[in-house]
C-alpha cells in the first residue's frame, strides 16, 4: 500500500504524512529531505548549487544518515535543495533511492507514505491513494515561519514568504518533474484547516480510494 502526498512548501504535507504513517503502521519518507541532504552536502563542500557534477556525486552517494541532519530546514539549505532539484540527472539518482524505499519499506512494513512534489506523478504513479495539498502562499509562509521560530531558528515572515514564492515558481516551472497534481490525485486546500481537520479529511479520501 503506497500513499502519495504532494504539494508546495508549507501546505502541511509533512505533518499529515507522518501522522498517516503512524496511524497505519507504514514507513514514512519525506522526499524533500533527500533533496535537502544533497543541497546541504554542496554547502558543506563550498560548491555552487548549480555545480552539476558535485550535485550528482552527492545524489549518487546519498547517505541515509544525512536525512536526519538537524540543519536540513535552514533557509540556505531549502534554497540549495530547490536548485539541485531542477537537474534531471540528480532527480534520476534520487528516484532510484525512492524506488528502493517503496519496493521494500524499512522495518518490514507493509506500506509507505511519501510526501514531496512528484510522488504521485513520477515516483509512485501507481500509488493506491494520491493527495495534493495546497494553501495560499501567505498561510504556508505563516506556518513555515512559526515552525522555524519554534525550532529556535531566527526567521523573518516577509523573507519566508518571498522564499516560498520563489520556490513555488522554480518547482512549478522546471521541465524535470514539475510540481503539479497527478490526474488521479484528490486536491485538498488546507488554508482554513487545522492539522486534525486535514488528517480527518485525508483518512476519508484514502478510505474512498482503497
Ligand atoms: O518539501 P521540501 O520543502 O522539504 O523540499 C525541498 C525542495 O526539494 C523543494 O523546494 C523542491 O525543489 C525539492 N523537491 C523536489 N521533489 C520532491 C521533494 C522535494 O523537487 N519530491
Amino acid at each position: 500500500m503506497i500513499i502519495a502526498i504532494d504539494g508546495p512548501a508549507g501546505a502541511g504535507k509533512g505533518t499529515l504524512a507522518r501522522r498517516l504513517a503512524e496511524a497505519m503502521g507504514y514507513a514514512y519518507l519525506d522526499t524533500g529531505s533527500i533533496y535537502r541532504a544533497v543541497g546541504a552536502r554542496l554547502l558543506d563542500a563550498g560548491a555552487a548549487a548549480n555545480d552539476r557534477q558535485a550535485a550528482l556525486n552527492a545524489a549518487r552517494n546519498l547517505d541515509p544518515a544525512d536525512l536526519e541532519r538537524s540543519d536540513l530546514r535552514r533557509e540556505a539549505v531549502s534554497e540549495a535543495a530547490s536548485e539541485v532539484a531542477v537537474q534531471p540527472d540528480v532527480r534520476q539518482a534520487l528516484l532510484e533511492f525512492q524506488r528502493r524505499f517503496t519496493a521494500s519499506p524499512p522495518g518490514g512494513k507493509t506500506g509507505a507514505v511519501l510526501d514531496g512534489r512528484d510522488v504521485g506523478t513520477v515516483v509512485c504513479p501507481h500509488a493506491d491513494a494520491k493527495l495534493f495539498l495546497t494553501a495560499t502562499p501567505e498561510a504556508r509562509a505563516e506556518r513555515r515561519h512559526k515552525e522555524l521560530q519554534e525550532s529556535g531558528v531566527e526567521s523573518i515572515y516577509a523573507r519566508v514568504l518571498e522564499d516560498i514564492k520563489a520556490r513555488d515558481e522554480r518547482d512549478s516551472r522546471r521541465t524535470a518533474a514539475p510540481l503539479r497534481p497527478a490526474e488521479d490525485a484528490v486536491t485538498l486546500d488546507t488554508t482554513a484547516l487545522n492539522a486534525d481537520e486535514v488528517f480527518a479529511q485525508a483518512l476519508r479520501i484514502i478510505a474512498e480510494k482503497t
